[in-house]
């Protein structure tokens, strides 16, 4: 089952670390989120996932996690089907999800604590983590007191903290501006370089894709499938203006566009169409007749 899983990942090179083989995910209303998904990550890889709205990124981050289980197929992380949870795998969503009432530093140190690392050794990590993140200064303040882009450096130095195997992304960056994204793609590449932790990161925007990834694939819509994996063969570290960089996204750009604009043309079918009972009878007095 996992034969076309393990085909993505000998195109990757490397031990596969994450296996999808024929994953399918069918909702209890009969909606069907995907379809036969059959995909691997190398260990070490950088993979991202780019597709139209609703066609399953954040479904296929879920399953990897272990907060959802498949309909069908198989997830496995290290060879070991994915039966939960676990400490190999952290989630970064594109809310900062910090806790409010703790201190950058306490927020970095929350999952160690969890983990019942001892104080020293907890407070030597976190000091690492937070001078590796640019925030040592900032270890004292609360969220609210600091910018979108050191809130998520700071979620990010709290992802990475208990050195996890696997960091799955959902959209971290969507919500920053332009300048802030880059500064951050180059700060998570640096982390990335240095610690190869293998990351899943999906993203819209497929320049963000091509900057950071090893390999891009885009998934299509009703139902989410891998439509197509483009290898990304290109130095790095990598500037999201590069000319290769930017020639590349206008390729997975292209293939993006198709799948959006089908499945806009399938929401305008989908649309409701008044009978002309529902209209009002004379238009210049507006919808309800005069009332
Ligand atoms: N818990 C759920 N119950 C029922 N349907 C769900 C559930 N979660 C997601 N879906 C549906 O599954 C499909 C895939 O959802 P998912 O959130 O994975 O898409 P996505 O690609 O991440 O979208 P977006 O880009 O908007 O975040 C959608 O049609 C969504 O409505
Ligand atoms: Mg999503």
């Amino acid at each position: 089952m996992l034969d076309a899983a393990q085909d993505t990942y000998r195109r990757a090179g490397g031990r596969p670390l994450i296996e999808l083989g024929a994953v399918a995910k069918v909702w209890g209303g009969g909606g069907a989120a995907l379809q036969a998904i059959d995909l691997a990550v190398a260990e070490g890889e950088f993979l991202c996932l780019c597709g139209p709205s609703g066609c399953g990124k954040t479904t296929v981050l879920n399953l990897i996690a272990g907060l959802e289980t498949a309909t069908t197929g198989e997830v496995r992380v290290a060879g070991q089907a994915v039966a939960g949870a676990g400490p190999d795998r952290t989630v970064m969503f594109q809310e900062h999800a910090l806790f409010p009432w703790l201190t950058v530093a306490d927020n970095v140190a929350f999952p160690l604590e969890v983990a019942g690392v001892p104080r020293a050794e907890r407070d030597r990590r976190v000091e690492a983590m937070l001078r590796t993140v640019h925030l040592w200064r900032y270890r004292g303040h609360h969220p609210h007191e600091v910018s979108g882009g050191m809130r998520q450096r700071a979620a990010l130095a709290r992802c990475l903290v208990g050195r996890p195997a696997i960091l799955l992304m959902d959209e971290p960056f969507a919500a920053l501006d332009a300048q802030t994204r880059d500064l951050l793609h180059a700060e998570l590449e640096r982390l990335w370089l240095g610690t190869r932790t293998t990351v899943v990161f999906v993203t819209h925007n497929v320049r963000e894709a091509v900057r950071l990834g090893d390999r891009v694939v885009v998934m299509g819509t009703r139902p989410g499938r891998v439509k197509r994996v483009l290898d990304v063969d290109l130095p790095r570290p990598r500037g999201a203006n590069d000319r290769d960089v930017t020639l590349l996204a206008a390729v997975v750009e292209r293939e993006l566009k198709i799948e959006i604009e089908k499945v806009i043309r399938e929401e305008l079918d989908d649309a409701w169409t008044p009978a002309a009972s529902d209209l009002p009878r004379d238009p210049a007095r507006g919808l309800g007749g005069g009332i």
